[in-house]
């Protein structure tokens, strides 16, 4: 049986007011992207190669946090499009063969959603419990609860004399999945775009969507996980506000609706204290992926990643038919490329890193421009536009030389571009040795190779700078063993390895050269290697 598509896809993440922007206003659209797709996928070994497209936000929205404040569910931001132009972006999506989710905000809304603007109208209004209201006095918060974005958890709106919860901006009160009314609302968006044909959702924060009834006080964190620690929550355990039990209803409802459709899928923004929890998301009637962020807080060491993997292995075994999914960039955090960047090791390091993002057991998901090698934007104090400083994953992307690096004709681009200078598609498109030429040979061979799409997982010993596993699968003539070697290392390093022949390296002129037993890798170097049989 042939697995489910989300498994075997790659999936590309687009940010839309920063893709293309079709109508020289300075923000991305649906009429750029729709008009960048043979980019993507065009079915010829020209084009990159991608099979699904990601949607970050495109409902209405005020913007405070650049859509995940959504004031419409069922909508189209008057700046990226209209309901028609989303139609033809899907249509010429699926014509090609790509499949688009979108991203669903379940979690909370924007304080102007018509809902919130009812419910905050009065404590008699009766769409009041539609978000977490607690009456008192200012200065008195109805618990501890943090916001993940700094500060209390907790606004206090004197028109009525309550405190309503938030666990981002204060703009994004979170809704109450306790009143069925709720839940009946979000089903009816999900069914909205379903209808209109989207794949799936990438769904936002998908571990906080339940709230303690109680509301009790979050205990204070005692240990030492540098993980959880990574933002002001980090500063508690939540047990109250995050990673509930009931929330897992709530999915298990989305998923129901899902399935009264064909072949769509979800995947969640899981955020969660120990990655064993993976495992309770990734149930057949909840969610089928489940991002894995932990390569996020990894540093450019071999055994970083190793641990990741393996945990992520033992956590979810290939025959608990649980998927794992692994990411090294989004909207949310610094471009790997910047993350790892090491002077002139720093295009080697980011070949190395894709070829085990795009090999390790699980479905990848790429962000717009790490495919040409885009860095961090340098976004100046008086261009800056998210509260929370994550303008620079999210600058435009770099198609040309030319104005705005060819992004928009206009003269006040969103945000400013990059180095398009020297990182753009153009100068890369014809140029097979290139970032974008790499990325496109690497989409290749994993889509033609049985083994690294299914095949199980087998770390391989190696020099402990050096990842090196195997991927394994029967097929009629035996079994298929592909192995991957990763070199983290600044210097040359070299190992026993099975005999076979190099089918790809991040260093040119090495593919098809035989392996022999003892296996040489230059510096940061990385290679897929096709066992003997
Ligand atoms: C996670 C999203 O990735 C991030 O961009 C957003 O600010 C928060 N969720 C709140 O929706
Ligand atoms: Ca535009």
């Amino acid at each position: 049986m042939n697995p489910p598509w989300w498994q075997t896809a790659v999936f590309y993440q687009i940010y839309p007011r920063s893709f293309a922007d079709s109508n020289g206003d300075g923000i991305g659209d649906l009429d750029g992207i729709t008009a960048h797709l043979d980019y993507l996928n065009d079915g010829t070994d020209r084009s990159l190669g991608i099979d699904a497209i990601w949607l970050s936000p495109i409902n209405p929205s005020p913007l405070k946090d650049w859509g995940y404040d959504v004031s419409d569910y069922c909508g189209i931001h008057p700046e990226l499009g209209d309901l028609p132009s989303f139609d033809r972006m899907l249509a010429e999506a699926h014509r090609r063969k790509i499949r688009i989710i979108l991203d669903l905000v379940p979690n909370h809304t924007s304080d102007q959603h018509p809902w919130f603007v009812e419910s905050r109208s009065s404590r008699r209004n009766p769409k009041r419990d539609w978000y977490i209201w607690v009456a008192g006095e200012p200065d008195r918060p109805p618990n501890n609860w943090l916001s993940s974005f700094g500060g209390p958890a907790w606004e206090y709106d004197p028109a009525t004399a309550s405190w309503y919860m938030h666990s981002f901006l204060k703009e994004q009160p979170d809704l109450n999945y306790r009143n069925p009314e709720v839940v009946e609302a979000m089903h009816a968006a999900i069914a909205f775009w379903l209808d209109r044909g989207v794949d799936g959702f990438r769904v936002d924060v998908i571990s906080y969507l339940m709230k303690d009834a109680a509301l009790r006080d979050n205990p204070p964190l005692t240990d030492s996980n540098i993980f959880t620690r990574r933002d002001p929550q980090g500063l508690q355990l939540h047990l109250y506000d995050q990673e509930l039990p009931e929330a897992h209803d709530v999915i298990r409802g989305f998923r129901r609706v899902l399935d009264r459709y064909r072949d769509r899928m979800m995947v969640g923004e899981v955020w969660v204290r120990e990655q064993k929890a993976l495992a309770a998301f990734l149930r057949p009637d909840q969610i089928q992926l489940a991002f894995n962020f932990r390569f996020f807080m990894c540093p450019w060491e071999a055994a970083a990643f190793r641990n990741v993997i393996e945990e992520t292995e033992d956590i979810l075994p290939l025959k608990s038919g649980a998927w794992p999914t692994y990411t090294l960039s989004n909207h949310d955090f610094s471009r790997h490329i910047s993350r790892y960047q090491s002077g002139d090791e720093t295009e080697a390091r980011a070949r190395a890193a894709i070829v085990m993002l795009l090999t390790v057991r699980g479905t990848p998901f790429l962000y717009y421009g790490e495919e040409i090698g885009m860095r961090d934007g340098n976004v100046p104090f008086f261009a800056a536009r998210d509260k929370v400083g994550r303008d620079h994953c999210r600058t435009p992307m770099q198609w040309s030389a030319g104005k705005n690096g060819g992004f928009s004709v206009s003269d006040h681009p969103w945000l400013p571009v990059g180095d398009c200078a020297t990182i753009n598609v153009e100068r890369q498109r014809d140029d097979d040795r290139s970032m974008l030429g790499f990325y496109r040979r690497l989409i290749r061979l994993r889509k033609k190779t049985p083994a690294l799409l299914e095949g199980s997982y087998r770390a391989i010993p190696a020099p402990g700078d050096c990842l090196v596993f195997c991927r394994e699968r029967p097929d009629e003539k035996g079994i298929q063993s592909v192995m991957v070697a990763i070199n983290f290392s600044g210097a040359e390093r070299r190992f026993d390895s099975p005999k076979g022949t190099i089918l790809l390296s991040t260093i040119e002129g090495r593919e098809g050269e035989s392996i022999g037993g003892s296996l040489r890798l230059a510096a940061n170097e990385a290679v897929i290697v096709e066992s003997s049989r």
